[in-house]
């Protein structure tokens, strides 16, 4: 049963729990469609709190007993919960419920994955496990027997007693129930050992399924770097005499931080070079790392409750982000994030899901983690650090982990660290947290008298629930060039507080060329209508990496919007200008990858969309095409250069200088299929012995309408494995011509390998439908008919993914009245779907703006 009007939260409410938890006990007796959970919490009132009403959250559970100081209870049992008359001094409670983990489709709770038990609790799936306070500020320690008839039985904390059937598992770190985890099931350990810089002994294991041992190696390195780095950085040590990692095929999300015991979608884990690609490599380097930094930013240090959760989230992409960076190159790092902000946060902020940092109410939680929790919350920390200052911020950290150690806190709390420790008054930079849409910076300038000024002004878009912004504190990093390209006035940042503020820059001896908004310093859009050849200069000379690679893709951009609005040939200046740096081999071939790129349809669309036009697919589709083509012709002597100096010498490795080179080929490879027809990509094919350029090569081929045998014959190698047919999948559905798509993507639903009950497949086909820009808007509307259909399918079995997949039309405002009539209907079809979850019907209200 479905809650049939769904309640919304405030954050407003917060009141604390009546109780307080002291010790937590767990036994369960593992059975598929009867696994039996027993309790035995003890509780005693909670004097901060005024409501002492005893409610426990439980959902999907059948209540077999309970006893409060072991007399039996019969609590008032509800869909959502219990209630219980309790004493007014500490007691225990014991229960005992059943739960059906081999029908758990939601993958929330205790469910089956391959035979498997495993646990997801984030945010609320506690509840579905047994009855209890499932509110990430009541912290407790957690005592778990299990018994059940398979050989490895994992739980949070150290290990504590074992026997034939059965093992018992101590966490003596008070947390909240949604770091709990379990794990059964016939796994095999990749071990590990670090010894902390106090002289502890760490166990470390990654279990996988047999048949995944070859792909485990790679994450224990990422992880003993990860455990090193938090130290070396941060002064943060692990605490627990062992720490396990386990892979599970069926997971909603990338991975979950559980105290002492992450789980892990297979995908973000397991790699070996003839199966995952370089990007999928950097990638388990960062979740591995993300998911061991939460141990101290998120599980030591948690939330009071779930609007607090960009504290966690926000936090740990920032500290995951610096590993990266610190791992592998921090301009290639930093573009690469920009990048993604703008792909997925941008969209975002800017649409009808558009929602603060910390929002300030939901209906489903597990609809808040976003990518402006995440991602924007990533950069209001960066932003912080930049405005402190590096030493501030470590010692800011110092004092929040030795305050605030073992509680759960707010933003508030955050905050003060840093007011508390740099006097500084963070009143407006909060602001950061509270208001929602993506600020727009506009630039003016002047020069008169050697004194260059710069007015920069500042104003936010009303967004659903607010129409009156203020301002906000805006760093702005800025240089400035002289008219050879010399630096004459290095990084500089700017404090943008009001709504328009000027700065001088004296004892110039020429008008300079300023280099505005440096490493991408706050998540704005920048309005800056300056010439080309401007942009050509700061793309010859800028000496901040980010904004060399910006002023390219702004470049490409424009030529790009021209192109489309104007019927105009492709820039000179961007393909000269590209040309000269991609020749310039003192550059790091990854960043001269990057600097191939092009922003995506869908931006540009969204460019189209600011301009007040409307964004025609199919125009921009052609217009790419077209700058392709003639990027390849202007490249055309440089190409074979580029392709040798992207060869890699020796066996494969994923580091980031091999991956540079490959990407460099990759790109390269791609503009060389444009002008051969494929023969070179279909050679790279053949001789292929990593994932890397397998892939690459397949999608040059595809790009060009080819590659069909080499399509078969990608699936008669991989089919037996999950992770690679996934890709094979994606491939198809995100690179189809725009016209074939609807059809293919249609094609690949009927596929006996389509098992759409696992998300990894589920998101690789729709996910990748939606990404082909042309192909997910096709004019007929057959793309997103077969997204609604299977919105349809899915949600019955799993909302969270179901809801998270309905972000793709989170952009229909942007477009023609034909495609908005055509995605409106389909997103009402969605609507009006008898008992659609809590999770999708709040996503596709939110997106229709109803
Ligand atoms: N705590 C989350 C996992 C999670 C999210 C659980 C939502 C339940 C609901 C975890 O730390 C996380 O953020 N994972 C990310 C990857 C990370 C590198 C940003 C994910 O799963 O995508
Ligand atoms: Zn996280």
């Amino acid at each position: 049963m479905r809650d049939a009007t769904p309640t919304t939260i405030y954050l407003s409410d917060y009141t604390p729990f009546g109780f307080l938890v002291d010790s937590v006990h767990l036994t369960f007796d593992l059975s598929e469609h009867a696994t039996r959970v027993t309790s035995r919490i003890a509780f005693r009132p909670n004097p901060q709190a005024t409501d002492k009403t005893f409610f426990l959250h439980g959902e999907n559970i059948k209540l077999i007993h309970a006893l409060i100081d072991g007399a039996p209870v019969t609590p008032a049992v509800k869909e959502n919960g219990l209630t219980a008359s309790v004493p007014n001094a500490p007691f225990i409670w014991e229960a005992e419920v059943e739960i059906d983990p081999g029908n758990n489709t939601a993958l929330e709770g205790l469910y089956m994955s391959n035979g498997m038990y495993c646990t997801q609790c984030e945010a609320e799936g506690f509840r579905k496990i047994t009855y209890y306070p499932d509110r990430p500020d009541v912290m407790s320690t957690f005592t778990v027997r299990i018994n059940g008839d398979l050989p490895v039985l994992l739980s949070n904390g150290n290990p504590t007693a074992k026997g034939d059937g059965w093992a018992e598992w101590t966490d003596p770190w008070p947390k909240p129930a949604y770091l709990f985890a379990l794990v059964a099931g016939e796994l095999i350990a990749h071990p590990g050992q670090f010894t902390t810089r106090s002289g502890r002994d760490v166990e470390l294991n990654l279990w996988v399924r047999p048949g995944d041992e070859g792909k485990c190696a790679f994450g224990m390195e990422a992880l003993k770097r990860s455990i090193k780095w938090d130290e070396d950085v941060y002064g943060r040590e692990y605490d627990l005499d062992v720490f396990n990692i386990v892979a599970v095929d069926d997971f909603n999300m990338g991975a979950m931080e559980n105290k002492g015991l992450n789980i892990f979608n297979s995908s973000a884990v397991l790699a070996s070079p003839e199966t995952s690609t370089d990007a999928n490599f950097e990638r388990i380097e960062a979740i591995i790392a993300h998911e061991y930094f939460h141990n101290w930013t998120g599980n030591r240090i948690t939330c009071r409750d779930w609007f607090q959760l960009c504290l966690k989230e926000g936090l740990t992409v920032f500290r995951d982000a610096q590993f990266t960076s610190d791992m592998r190159s921090a301009p290639v790092k930093r573009i690469h994030d920009v990048i993604d902000l703008r792909a997925r946060q941008f969209p975002e902020d800017n649409g009808p899901l558009s929602h603060p940092v910390r929002p300030e109410s939901f209906q489903e939680i597990n609809n808040f983690y976003t990518a402006t929790v995440y991602e924007k919350g990533a950069e209001v920390i960066g932003m912080l650090k930049t405005l402190v200052g590096d030493e501030a911020y470590s010692k800011a950290l110092d004092l929040y982990f030795e305050r605030h150690d073992g509680q759960a806190c707010t933003i508030e709390n955050w905050l003060k660290v840093f007011e508390d420790t740099t006097g500084r008054d963070l009143t407006q930079f909060k602001r950061w947290y509270s208001q929602s849409g993506t600020p727009r910076v506009t630039v003016e300038d002047d020069w008169a008298d050697g004194i260059y000024t710069l007015t920069l002004s500042q104003s936010t878009p009303p967004t659903p629930g607010q129409t009156d912004k203020q301002p906000q504190v805006i760093p702005v990093a800025v240089g400035l060039l002289g008219p050879n390209g010399d630096e004459v006035r290095g990084t500089e940042v700017l404090e943008l507080t009001g709504e328009r503020q000027r700065f001088s820059f004296e004892d110039l001896a020429a008008k300079p060329v300023p280099s505005i908004l440096r490493g991408f310093s706050a998540p704005v859009i920048l309005e800056h209508n300056r010439s080309n050849t401007e942009r050509a200069f700061l793309l010859a000379h800028d000496t901040d990496p980010f904004n060399r690679w910006e002023a390219g893709r702004a470049l490409a951009q424009n030529t790009l919007l021209r192109m489309i609005t104007q019927d105009e040939a492709p820039d000179a200046q961007y393909l000269d200008g590209l040309l000269a740096v991609l020749r310039d081999a003192d550059l790091d071939p990854a960043y001269r990858a990057l600097m191939l790129g092009l922003p995506t349809q869908s931006e540009l669309a969204a460019a189209l969309h600011e301009q007040g036009e409307t964004p025609d697919p199919m125009a921009i589709w052609r217009a790419v095409e077209t700058l392709r083509q003639a990027t390849a012709q202007h490249m055309q002597d440089l190409l074979p250069r580029l392709q040798s100096e992207a060869l890699v010498d020796g066996p494969y490795s994923p580091d980031a200088e091999q991956a540079g080179k490959r990407a460099l080929g990759s790109a390269a490879l791609a503009l060389t299929t444009r002008l051969d027809g494929g023969a070179m990509a279909a050679e790279v094919y053949a001789k292929a012995d990593n994932m890397t350029l397998q892939l690459s090569a397949l999608s040059c081929l595809l790009r060009a309408g080819k590659g069909q045998a080499e399509l078969a014959a990608f699936y008669d190698q991989w089919h037996h494995d999950r992770l690679v047919l996934d890709k094979w999948f994606g491939l198809q559905a995100s690179l189809a011509a725009p016209d074939d798509a609807p059809r293919i993507a249609r094609a690949l639903t009927e596929h006996p390998d389509f098992n759409w009950k696992n998300p990894n497949r589920f998101r690789a086909l729709l996910g990748g439908l939606a990404m082909n820009h042309a192909g997910f808007h096709h004019a007929s509307g057959q793309s997103y008919a077969l997204l609604a259909d299977w919105l349809i399918r899915l949600d019955p079995v799993n909302p969270q993914t179901t809801a998270r997949m309905c972000t793709a039309f989170q952009i229909w405002k942007r477009y023609d009245a034909d495609r908005q009539d055509l995605i409106r209907a389909q997103l009402t079809r969605v609507a009006e779907t008898p008992n659609l979850s809590r999770d999708t019907t709040e996503m596709v209200s939110r997106i229709l703006g109803t």
